[in-house]
């Protein structure tokens, strides 16, 4: 998938709102998670080019909507969600996107799903501002969509996957690289003097509700 890269409007945003509404309104948890992603986002966005908005925005709506029933097919929920989403005809920066949220690449190395990942390959989804944002918003978030620390983040994702999952195994190579996008963003916020309150996150609250989704 190389097609040359191109940048949806607007309009994208309130589309991708109205299908995360229609695939994760009822999943609890993660539906919370998906809003306040979607609203770190908008906010994100700001440290990009204006054209660069919308798919950020859309994209976070999106990013996990590879839990869906609906969606599941491999049972990893990046690639899954990007498929759906490049099947039925979605720009391929949101695909792309949703398939290299959060360091994905790395889980799929241990899960052998590399070379099915890699039809989403363009640098621009994997690595960079754009990128970077879409983390950010995913790992300042918690899993019930309250804004928290990414290293309180990691710490949880790291306690419910467990010590031998997929996650686990690739956090040697994932976790560094979501802290380096974690603090590209957040140095791209302080360069633009946007508000402190916004790049700071509130602590993880003690416990979160029980079960709690296992968000990547
Ligand atoms: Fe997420």
């Amino acid at each position: 998938m190389t097609e040359s890269r191109s940048w949806p409007g607007p309009w994208v945003v309130e589309a991708a709102e109205h299908l995360a509404a229609d695939l994760l309104r009822n999943s609890g948890d993660r539906w919370e998670h998906t809003r306040t992603v979607a609203a770190r986002a908008a906010e994100a966005a700001e440290v990009l080019p204006a054209e660069q908005r919308p798919a950020l925005v859309a994209a976070a709506w999106l990013h996990d909507i590879g839990y869906a029933e609906q969606v599941r097919g491999t049972g990893f929920h990046p690639l899954d969600g990007a498929r759906y989403l490049h099947q039925r005809g979605w720009p391929p920066v949101i695909a792309g996107l949703v398939a290299h949220h959060s360091g994905a690449r790395f889980v799929a190395a241990v899960r052998g799903l590399e070379t099915e990942l890699a039809d989403f390959a363009d640098p621009v989804y994997c690595t960079g501002p754009l990128a970077d944002a879409l983390t950010w918003a995913d790992q300042t978030t918690s899993p019930c969509g309250r804004p928290v620390d990414h290293a309180a983040r990691m710490a949880d994702m790291l306690h419910r996957h467990g010590p031998g999952s997929a996650n686990a195994v690739a956090h040697p190579l994932r976790g560094p690289a979501l802290v380096a996008a974690v603090t590209a963003t957040r140095r791209a916020f302080l360069s633009r003097r946007l508000p402190a309150s916004f790049p700071v996150p509130r602590p993880a609250p003690a416990a979160e509700s029980s079960p709690a989704p296992a968000l990547g």
